[in-house]
Formats: C-alpha cells, structure tokens, sequence
C-alpha cells in the first residue's frame, strides 16, 4: 500500500482484509515488524488521538517517528499553490515535504480545512498538493474532506461491538460554538454506506452535507446494498436507531459566512445529545463520537459516562486499525 488518503481508493474486500490484519496484531503482536523504519508525522492542526496513536502505533511495531508542528520549533509552512510568500511562512511544503520525505520512510500530513472556499475544501487542493510532491508512502491524518483513519477504526468499531452490517446509522449534527470542519461527517457517512448499513443523517436546515458527499455516500451504499437519507427531523431519523454517530461541523449553506454560521448555530443549542435522543432508538443503541467533544454543549455527561457510549474503545481503534494501515504499508514483504 503506498498511499492511504481515502477509504474510497479501496474495496470493501481490501478494508475488510486491513480490519482483519487490525485483529491479528491486536492477538499476536509483531514487535519487530517495522525495525528501522521511521514515519514522519507533519501536523498542521492540533490533535491528542491522531499523534499519540501514530506514534504509540509505530513503536509497537518496532518503528519509529519525527513529529512536525511547523511554526512551533520548525518553519512555519506555507501550503497555498502559488502563495507570495511574504508573511509568516518561511518555507513552502513544496520543499518542506519531500524534504521531510526523504529522511523517512513514510509521511502523515494533518492539514484541516480552510473553512473559506467549500469547492476548495471539498477538493482537498491543499492536501492533494502536498502528497503530489511526496515521493514515499503517505498517510491523510485529516484533510480538509476526509479523516480515513477515524473511518477505518469506526468500521472496526462497529464490527467489534458486532453491530450488524444492515443496522440503521444515524449520523447526527450537534451543537459546537463555531463552525468545525466537514471532514468527520464526510468520512463518516461514506464509511457506514460502503459497510452496507442504513445511513440517515440528520442535520438542521443550513447544515446538510454538500451534495458531492450525499452522492459519494449514496454510490457506496449502491455497491454495498445499503442506503443513505437525510433528513431535519429528530424523531423519524432517530426511530430505531442502532447507532447514534454525534458530529459538530459548520452551516453549508452559507459556507465560509461566519456571521450567518453563527446567527444560524445560535438556535440550534438544544441539538446537544441528551438520553431522552435515544427514547425511539433500539434498546441497546450504541453512542459513537470521533472526540475530542464539549461536555454538555455537543453530548450530556449522562450520554457520555452511560452505557450505551463507546467513545473510548471507539478512539482506542484508531490505534489498532492504523496499526494495520503502517503494517501493510511499511513491512517487508507486505
Ligand atoms: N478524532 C481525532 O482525529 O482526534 P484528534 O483530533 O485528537 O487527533
């Protein structure tokens, strides 16, 4: 595998036989699987799961890594084709990538959406630049549209807590007090359609996912004999629900308008999950969220420290289903 951006690159035959290596190192180990081998860990946004469970990952399989955070020790990086650059950034990640690259074996890049432009975000033009000039395996730690490793151990997620493959997913918008990026929601619903699942996701009016991300999900769910719909209505969406998938992200209609985002999310504070969410959901409905999460504003204490959460085994996965991803990337004879 040389390059991990999208889970869509992949069938639903090579993500299962990635979750089935994911299993095997979890029951038998191979310390020594990636001796030598370094990954280079470039994070243009903060993170708490991403960082450590690369890193964690790496050393368990005997590897290890550089971690980049330009502008914090480093060069601040400049990532815009074409930039005058004449402000902060000193060195362009035209150079600073295959740079980078060429001391590792493999690279990571986290580079979050700008929020601005969404035909621009949705295009990952930033991202998609920097893995042009990257000459050696690489990883998307979250781009402007995709966060493929939280999808894969959201799939694993799923599979461990053996929730059928038809079961009815409820991706649901929640209440942040700024607009997020779209690339959990996206990767999200684009995961539980090609896993075959019933997908709705629910969303306020402003909030609906770009129709290219409905119609990515949608072709998914085509091949894998699931369905994906969307809907504004709290009760109908979360009828029967087996899993309640909680996400922030920010007003699509009026894209890059903070003003508008903001008049629009300030009535929206009652879309925080509480238990009364899941009174119409089957009665061993399972709560997934990506974290980080605000307490009480995006889910109640009672959701998140009750028995229905699997947030914590959820972002234990990240560690698993990567470890699998960096096996099959950088092992001898994978
Ligand atoms: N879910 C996730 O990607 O977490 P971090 O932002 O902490 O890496």
């Amino acid at each position: 595998m040389l390059r991990f951006l999208d889970l869509a690159h992949f069938t639903r035959e090579e993500v299962v036989d990635l979750l089935v290596l994911a299993r095997d190192l979890q029951q038998r180990p191979q310390p020594r699987a990636l001796e030598g081998r370094i990954l280079g860990l470039v994070f243009l946004n903060p993170s708490l799961r991403t960082l450590a469970s690369f890193q964690v990952g790496m050393r368990r399989l005997g590897g290890d890594t550089i971690v980049i955070t330009p502008g914090q020790g480093t060069w601040q990086l400049e990532t815009r084709p074409g930039a005058i650059m004449n402000g902060a950034a000193a060195e362009h990640v035209r150079e600073g990538i295959p740079v980078l690259a060429s001391y590792c074996d493999a690279l990571g890049v986290r580079a979050f959406a700008d929020g601005k432009d969404l035909a621009a975000d949705l295009a990952d033009i930033q991202f998609g630049a920097m893995a042009e000039v990257c000459d050696k395996p690489f990883i998307n730690l979250e781009s402007a549209s995709n966060h493929p490793c939280q999808a894969l151990a959201d799939w694993k997620t799923l599979d461990d807590l053996r929730v059928p493959m038809r079961a009815k997913l409820v991706l649901s918008w929640v209440y942040h007090p700024r607009a997020l990026p779209l690339a959990v929601p996206s990767a999200v619903v684009h995961m539980a359609a090609m896993r075959g699942m019933d997908v709705t996701v629910l969303r306020p009016e402003g909030f609906a996912l770009p129709p290219q991300v409905m119609q990515k999900a949608r072709a998914a769910a085509q091949r894998s004999g699931g369905s994906v719909e969307e809907t504004s209505d709290q009760e109908t969406a979360l009828r029967g629900a087996h899993v309640l998938y909680a996400k922030e992200w920010g007003c699509t209609s009026r894209y890059g308008d903070s003003e508008a985002d903001a008049l629009l999310r300030a009535g929206l504070v009652e879309w925080c999950v509480r238990p009364g969410w899941f009174d119409a959901a089957a009665p061993d409905c399972h709560f997934m969220h990506c974290l980080p999460v605000r307490r009480n504003v995006a889910v109640a204490d009672e959701v998140l420290d009750g028995p229905r959460s699997v947030v914590k085994p959820q972002a234990f996965n990240r560690l698993t289903a990567q470890m699998a991803v960096l096996h099959r990337m950088l092992a001898k004879g994978s």
